[in-house]
């Protein structure tokens, strides 16, 4: 791919507080945009982050055909620049823009496009353990028209932001909320679009206000199972077997979710993908075996869930065994994003 490059004049790097970045606040220097119209993705360019120019009848913004990922690249150890898992982002990337009616992008394209942004503000990647540059790909239909159809024309972007941890407060507490739904099967559930994001506002609103820090969705159908967090997969460890829902349509296939599972198993944990009803934990609980809950996700990475609220009925999870496996599996992903273990798995790609 051909990038038309235009550097920025003065870079606002020098006046970033690396010490307090915080999630999602502070962008790079600059941008990169593909254009398609014509059935051709074309005019891949990359400019100074800033303001863009869209029309208001820009169709993404009134029916929300859209879609983004979230992917994160660390300072490594011997001086490159390590992303994560670009290629499984960019298969769900793909995935997501099927479900809503998107030309796909190339992996070519996708990578080229992300190794030439990352490449020009790699200064911009944190050096501190627990921070890391998060790249946000993202697309969205162009075409200025109100009738409600598939676009003819969409603007692929990315932009990056170096951040630190997005649950900064520890473990967080988790409320369920029966009367709404997150998401049905044939739905957009396991699409990463913002109308599912568009969708947890609300109710998160409400938990928040009730001091919790997110909502931990349920099933649709019966309101029984454990679906995922609003930024997260969940799992639990139920007498030494770590278990969490399986893909049936409803929820993210997600990247971190993934590579839990697979260290897990490399690890010789007993991984059960499976329906996980609320029931279930509570009963684990008083019986002394539920030993850990956790999500996962690009953002949270691994975040200990300490407690959750279901109808009236608190689960406590008190981290008697010092979350053992969720530390273990926090120092395995974080110990290979940021160099300092083997990459046994094939998941970083340097910069
Ligand atoms: C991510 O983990 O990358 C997400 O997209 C979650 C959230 C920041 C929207």
């Amino acid at each position: 791919m051909d990038i038309k490059v235009s550097r920025t004049e003065k870079s606002r790097l020098n006046v970033v507080d690396y010490d307090h970045l915080g999630f999602g606040k502070i962008f790079s220097d600059h941008m990169f945009s593909l254009e398609y119209s014509g059935g051709r993705w074309h005019d891949p360019s990359i400019t100074p982050y800033g303001e863009m120019c869209v029309q208001p009848s820009l169709s993404a913004l009134h029916y929300g055909q859209a879609v983004f990922e979230g992917i994160k690249a660390f300072y490594s150890k011997d001086g490159s620049v390590n992303v994560f898992r670009a290629d499984k982002h960019h298969d769900r990337f793909n995935r997501s823009c099927e479900r809503l009616c998107i030309p796909k992008i190339s992996w070519e394209d996708f990578w080229d496009a992300l190794y030439a942004l990352v490449r020009l503000d790699h200064e911009w990647v944190p050096k501190k353990r627990g921070c890391s540059l998060y790249i946000r790909p993202f697309v969205f239909a162009s075409d200025p028209f109100l009738g409600v159809k598939v676009s003819d024309t969409y603007r692929f972007m990315l932009i990056t932001s170096p951040v630190g941890a997005y649950y900064s407060g520890g473990p967080v507490r988790l409320l369920t909320a029966p009367e709404y739904v997150r998401a049905f099967r044939g739905g957009l559930g396991c699409a990463k679009t913002p109308a599912n994001y568009a969708a947890s506002l609300m109710p998160a609103e409400v938990a928040r206000k009730k001091g919790f820090s997110q909502i931990l969705w349920l099933d649709g159908l019966e309101g029984k199972y454990l679906e995922e967090v609003g930024t997260m997969n969940i799992f639990a460890v139920i007498d030494g077997k770590l278990i969490t829902p399986s893909l049936e349509g409803t929820i993210l296939d997600g990247v971190t979710r993934d590579s839990a599972i697979k260290i897990a198993r490399d690890l010789g944990v007993v991984v059960e993908e499976r329906r996980l009803s609320i029931d279930e934990l509570v009963s684990a609980s008083k019986e002394g075996l539920l030993e850990e809950v956790f999500g996962t996700g690009t953002a949270a990475v691994i975040t200990p869930v300490e407690e959750i609220s279901h109808k009236g009925v608190t689960i406590k999870i008190d981290g008697k065994k010092e979350r053992r496996l969720s530390q273990m599996l926090y120092d395995e992903i974080t110990g290979i994003q940021y160099g300092l273990k083997q990459d046994r798995f094939g998941w970083i790609r340097k910069v």
